[in-house]
């Protein structure tokens, strides 16, 4: 059978050098927009029948050859030609093959410039609700985690360095509140990128009659684009996607780092079923955290991603380029990272368990009752600044006798660094104790994760 024609062969003289043709493809890549441009297709198709530019006959036509080409491509049965460009050549040119005539209708005020750029909304569109649903899972084994260990201290960290005692519980909410936001961000990009560029054509527009929010309409856009010029280029929607991704990147990324570091002899925080460790080819006693370590490796190429479309971004004259044909590489790769990522992340998640005993009896390592001690010295009329000053001569004072914590310092000691000091100070001078006395809204101790938890309960489950 002799090769399909390409469209523009009337103007160019003699076939393109075969290695031109590999290195412009993109439906190595791009057949992944095969069901968004075939229902952008149908979509267009509808209006320009509506518009009287194409007859109801060829409507039906168009239609029943797009579906089946639809299936085709789904069942594996569809026979992509790297030659035909794209996935929009492809698709047309299956369907001009297949009914002839009025296949070659279907791209009647229509260039692949407002096309692509509908098809790549679209696709997002589904993707961003996929990616906020694994979010949502993952938030929910965060908070069904928290509910196990309300009651269960562990030391924050600042610096890497005992900071102060908090809820378990609160630890772990607060990458829900992390991952809320990541949430909520991909809705605000969902939100701007839902406008419908078709009708924009190669970048003028067209002197047919098109009726572009029947267009909108039919493929549920809230709105159409305003500006022609700007519709066939504007891919900053992919730039915010990409940043959505590197947040949602960055968030599990800490998680990871945290959860490598609670796994080590020296934490010993926490404990992840043998399902989701690997072992050592040599050493035999090995139990590595290797889907952590990629969840945190994996970060570079989503970072990388959105690295790359802002400089494909950059200096492109005004319209559309080629340049933005590599828009998607980078779309779909940090797409499949947020994909597996989120979801060996909740399966991690819920099958890791915290070593409550051991990191309850190490509480009294690193000095995390000293703030409270500070603050109870505050609520005896001493001014914070020499509050602070006091107790940080305690713990200079501890270091120096070899003892591990202000409780064991005898109330002489005590009285003879401050004489607001009383017996009851001993009350203050346990970080279980001081986690359980937390009263501002949003501190990390039981009462308010208790609060939090039955918020986002209720948030996650109306998401879904
Ligand atoms: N494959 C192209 C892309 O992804 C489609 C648009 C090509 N348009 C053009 N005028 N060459 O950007």
């Amino acid at each position: 059978m002799a090769k399909p024609e390409k469209s523009w062969q009337k103007r160019l003289s003699g076939a393109t050098d075969e290695s031109a043709v590999h290195f412009v493809e993109s439906l190595s890549f791009d057949q992944r927009l095969y069901k968004v441009d075939i229902v952008g297709s149908i979509a267009h198709a509808e209006m320009l029948a509506a518009q009287k530019l194409i007859t109801h006959a060829e409507l039906t036509a168009i239609k029943k050859g797009l579906i089946e080409i639809g299936e085709e491509i789904a069942s594996g049965r569809f026979r992509f030609d790297l030659t035909q460009e794209d996935i929009h050549m492809a698709v047309e040119a299956a369907l001009i093959e297949k009914i002839g005539d009025a296949g070659k209708k279907l791209h009647t005020g229509r260039s692949r410039n407002d096309q692509v750029a509908t098809d790549i909304r679209l696709w997002l569109r589904d993707d961003i609700e996929i990616v906020q649903t694994l979010i949502t899972h993952l938030q929910r084994a965060l908070v069904r985690s928290a509910e196990k260990y309300i009651d269960d201290v562990m030391p924050a960290y600042t610096h890497l360095q005992r900071a102060q005692p908090v809820s378990i519980a609160s630890y772990l909410l607060s990458f829900v509140e992390m991952f809320a936001r990541d949430w909520s961000r991909l809705a605000d990009c969902r939100k701007r990128l839902n406008v419908c560029p078709l009708g924009s054509g190669a970048v003028g527009g067209s002197t047919l009659p098109l009726d572009r929010e029947k267009t909108a309409k039919a493929l549920g856009f809230a709105d159409i684009t305003y500006n022609s010029i700007d519709a066939v280029s504007d891919r900053d929607f992919c730039a915010e996607y990409l940043f959505c991704c590197s947040l949602i990147a960055a968030h599990l990324s800490r998680l990871a780092e945290d959860w490598i570091l609670y796994t080590t002899t020296e934490f010993g925080f926490i404990r992840t079923d043998d399902a989701y460790c690997t072992g050592s080819s040599m050493m035999p006693q090995k139990r590595n955290p290797d889907m952590l370590e990629l969840i945190r490796g994996k970060t570079g190429g989503v970072y990388g991603a959105l690295m790359a479309m802002l400089t494909i971004l950059k200096a492109q004259p005004s319209t559309y380029n080629r340049d933005l044909q590599e828009d998607k590489r980078h779309v779909f790769a940090a797409s499949d990272t947020m994909h597996s990522c989120l979801q060996i992340a909740a399966a991690i998640v819920s099958h890791t368990v915290f070593n409550t005993g051991r990191i309850a009896a190490g509480l009294d390592e690193g000095f995390l009752d000293a703030t409270a001690l500070a603050e109870y010295l505050v609520k005896r009329g001493v001014p914070f600044r020499q509050a602070h000053g006091i107790v940080g001569t305690l713990v200079a004072q501890c270091e120096k006798e070899g003892k591990s914590k202000l409780a064991v310092l005898s109330l002489e000691q005590f009285q003879a660094a401050c004489d607001k000091i009383e017996a009851d100070v001993y009350a203050v001078l346990n970080p279980a104790g001081v986690c359980r006395a937390y009263q501002t809204a949003g501190a990390a101790g039981p009462t308010a994760a208790a609060v939090q938890i039955r918020y986002w309960k209720e948030e996650l489950k109306e998401r879904m």
